[in-house]
């Protein structure tokens, strides 16, 4: 890795010096912006790429989706400073909702989700509202949805979000979904995009139900 990054380390450095330079009109000046601003880029991709190439085997536990969604939005809502947006973590239904996931793995996932929820799904002028929410779908299965109230996706553009580089963003990857539904893939969860009624986006995770403790019958009344 460091064959890619010294050279643009090196890039990176001489722009900032020339950037210190007091002959530069304003055009230069603004020429060195972008070189820096690309090799920021450039440098988010290697690490992504980087990420991906060391990609560790999953260690799969079993989650209470119920509390994990309390817990990450706690987490996200300490880490970042979300202003006037809000985030907000949904619980639904009275059963426990028991996932096999890694915890790290799907950590990133839905870091990556929420952070594209906060970026893309607000309507102009207007603050995002973001919730995570964790829920059991047909038999059981165990769903975890980001689903914000933004634009949307239009499906053109919704044919190619999973894909590598796909980007509408000045200075994003295009990396964060594909590499979500990678590592969703090796949680054995499946991530799609669904429309939103009414107009946002949702991000639908299926994972794999981890098998409860005691579960007989109907009739268990063990808790
Ligand atoms: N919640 C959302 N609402 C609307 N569009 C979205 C949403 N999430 C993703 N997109 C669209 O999908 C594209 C691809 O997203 P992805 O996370 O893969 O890359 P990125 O966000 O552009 O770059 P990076 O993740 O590196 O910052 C985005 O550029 C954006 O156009
Ligand atoms: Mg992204």
């Amino acid at each position: 890795a460091h064959e890619i990054r010294n050279p643009l380390a090196a890039i990176r450095y001489s722009a900032q010096l020339l950037a210190e330079s007091r002959t530069m009109d304003s055009t230069d000046q603004r020429m060195v912006e972008i070189i820096n601003n690309h090799c920021i880029r450039l440098n988010e991709i290697i690490e992504n790429i980087l990420q991906l190439s060391r990609r560790e085997r999953s260690r799969p536990e079993t989650l209470d989706l119920g509390h994990w969604v309390q817990d990450f939005v706690a987490e996200y809502s300490q880490g970042n400073d979300l202003g006037v947006d809000s985030l907000r973590a949904i619980a639904t239904g009275t059963v426990a909702m028991a996932a096999l996931a890694d915890p790290q793995q799907l950590q990133q996932v839905v870091w990556n989700l929420v952070q594209n929820a906060l970026r893309y799904g607000r309507l102009p002028g207007e603050p995002a509202r973001v919730m995570v929410v964790a829920r059991q779908g047909e038999h059981g299965v165990p769903i975890l949805e980001v689903i914000d109230r933004g634009p949307g996706i239009v499906p053109k553009v919704a044919a190619q979000i999973f894909e590598p580089f796909y980007t509408t963003h000045e200075y994003g990857t295009g990396l964060g979904l594909y590499l979500a539904r990678q590592m969703s893939e090796a949680n054995q969860a499946a991530l799609e995009y669904v429309r939103v009624a009414g107009g946002g986006s949702c991000f639908r995770l299926t994972l794999t139900p981890a098998q409860m403790r005691k579960r007989t019958g109907e009739d268990d009344i063990n808790e």
